[in-house]
């Protein structure tokens, strides 16, 4: 049943758009003005698609946004859902799965994140290099995901290295120092207490959010390549004496938005 209604989003994408995507973007908060280098766009709002929930997170538009960017088509996720909002995780997951099925098979997922590692700092671009799920859930789980892929599948090499090292490729060429680190995700709203903080970093992780992994989760079970990028928009709770807000989150992430669209676009065209 939940097959069968992916299956009419895809059916209702595959009507809208001439050419199978090559790549798929998520945009995570502060980066939906991205989608604006996209030339002959196909704005499709997800209220449009068959079967998707409604976006509401701040900061998240709620398109799809289908079109031209330099010499690759790209489909861009222009905001995302979130456990947080309520939704239940196969519809957290269903733009990734509706686009997996159509036959796109490189992702890239970005988001905010707040910064544990001593090595970050706001403003920085991280490369996700692994994640911890926290949650206590997980897209696979149950009859239905079997549609997508098998049950038990690897999670090794989540984050693919082939991109990585081109992304890296990249950052040297602008001259982004380049970080790459361990996102660890909870579901959120609140964000974390200190206490929290200090057990992630004892857990080995390097940043933390509230988004991502159920998609990489999703997207890996379909078999696609997924390359991830936090943008550090905060140190995470108690690294620094003050409180956090999101209105700090979002305005890192808009300072950020041009370094990270340049960034973005470069390897969009390599890889
Ligand atoms: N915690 C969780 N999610 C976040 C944070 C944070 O500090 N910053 C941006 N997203």
């Amino acid at each position: 049943m939940y097959f069968k209604k992916v299956m009419e989003s895809v059916q209702y994408l595959k009507n809208k758009i001439n050419k199978i995507p090559d790549i798929a973007i998520i945009l995570g908060s502060g980066l939906g003005n991205f989608a604006e280098y996209i030339e002959d766009r196909v704005i499709i709002p997800y209220s449009e698609i068959p079967n998707f929930p409604k976006s509401t997170a701040k900061g998240h538009k709620g398109n799809l946004i289908c079109g031209q960017l330099e010499n690759r088509y790209i489909a861009v996720f222009q905001g995302r859902f979130h456990l947080y909002e309520g939704y239940s995780i196969n519809d957290v997951v269903i733009g990734i799965r509706t686009i997996g099925l159509l036959g796109v098979n490189k992702l890239i997922v970005t988001n905010a994140a707040g910064g544990i590692s001593s090595k970050l700092m706001p403003g920085d671009l991280m490369i996700i290099n692994d994640h911890i799920n926290l949650s206590n859930e997980n897209p696979a789980i149950g009859k239905d995901a079997l549609d997508f892929g098998e049950r038990f599948f690897d999670m090794t090499y989540a984050y693919d290295q082939e991109l990585i090292e081109k992304a890296r490729i990249i950052y040297n060429k602008n001259n982004i120092e380049y970080k790459e680190g361990v996102y660890a995700f909870l579901k959120g709203p609140s964000f974390e207490t200190p206490a929290e903080i200090r057990m992630l970093k004892t857990l080995g992780a390097d940043a933390v959010g509230m988004s991502t992994v159920p998609e990489v989760i999703a997207a890996r079970q379909l078999k696609m390549r997924v390359l991830g990028i936090s943008c550090i928009t905060n140190m995470a709770a108690g690294i620094l004496d003050q409180i956090l807000t999101d209105k700090e989150v979002f305005e890192i992430a808009k300072k950020s938005e041009g370094i990270f669209t340049k960034l973005l676009k470069e390897i969009i065209d390599i890889i």
